[in-house]
């Protein structure tokens, strides 16, 4: 996926001012940047959950428009948000299949009723073999599940619905030394299994850990985006801070 040249002003604020990047099929990419510089309605943009005032989308070699989630999700693209990510009173499987509950007929058609069965042995295989997490017990509501696990349903929910481009707007923010552990090994993961992935993070050693390449905002625009392997951290503070006197 690639976005060029994306503004977006909310009344008199101008949030983007001309916001390029590329995201390469089946890497990893960063999007860092200080708070306010526009990451998260970069984000939102993809999503569907702003219009952009001008600039395009591109996927797969063509221009998108997407004007709301299921749109975005339609066309294979997937967010996950630190705090929205799972819904709380419902259960691992139950939020595994928001939307998408798997049902079974009797009487030829006549009463449908929910393969719970099914649905469970079919949630605890994606998470075992595509994410590589255990979970304790799957009939625990989310809320008692440590933000590491909502992270991981999150991210086997999106990918089991078949979303080639993962987008996750702080993955680690809150989570404990071995929950970011887990959570960066799934995203190293997904590109091992060929999926595109979009991170946002203030945590340079996670995003030096995990991505191929890292773009850099400052106030509205991507002023730079960079191989991982080509440039220091000090080069990529001096980048966020705008300086562009860069070793
Ligand atoms: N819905 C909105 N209405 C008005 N202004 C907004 C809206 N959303 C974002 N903004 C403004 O746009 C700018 C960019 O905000 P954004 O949330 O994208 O920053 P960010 O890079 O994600 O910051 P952080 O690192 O703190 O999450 C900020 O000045 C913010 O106040
Ligand atoms: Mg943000």
């Amino acid at each position: 996926m690639a976005l060029r040249d994306i503004k977006k002003s909310f009344g008199g604020v101008q949030a983007l001012r001309g916001a390029s990047i590329d995201v390469p099929r089946g890497e990893v990419t960063a999007l860092v940047g200080d708070n306010g510089a526009g990451k998260s309605t970069l984000i939102k943009i993809v999503m569907g959950v702003h219009p952009p005032t001008s600039g395009t989308i591109v996927l797969d070699g063509r221009e998108i428009s997407v004007s709301n989630p299921e749109a975005a999700r339609s066309l294979g693209i997937e967010a996950i948000y630190q705090d929205l990510a799972l819904v709380g009173t419902f259960d691992l499987v139950q939020n595994f299949f928001l939307g998408r509950e798997r049902v079974k007929s009797h009487l030829g058609g006549l009463i449908k009723v929910l393969d719970k069965a099914a649905m469970r042995e079919e949630a605890l295989k994606a998470l075992t073999e595509r994410v590589g997490i255990r979970i304790g017990n799957p009939y625990a509501n989310a809320f008692v599940m440590s933000g590491g696990q909502r992270q991981a349903v999150a991210i086997g929910r999106a990918i089991h619905s078949d979303a080639r481009l993962i987008i996750m707007d702080e993955p680690t923010a809150a989570l404990g030394v071995e929950e970011t552990d887990r959570v960066l090994t799934i995203i190293e993961r997904l590109r091992d299994q060929g999926l595109t992935v979009l991170m946002v993070s203030h945590n340079l050693e996670h995003v030096f850990r995990c991505a191929d390449s890292i773009a850099v905002m400052h106030r509205g625009e991507v002023n730079t985006q960079v191989r991982t392997n080509e440039i220091t951290r000090d080069g990529i503070v001096k980048h966020i801070m705008g300086s562009h006197a860069v070793a």
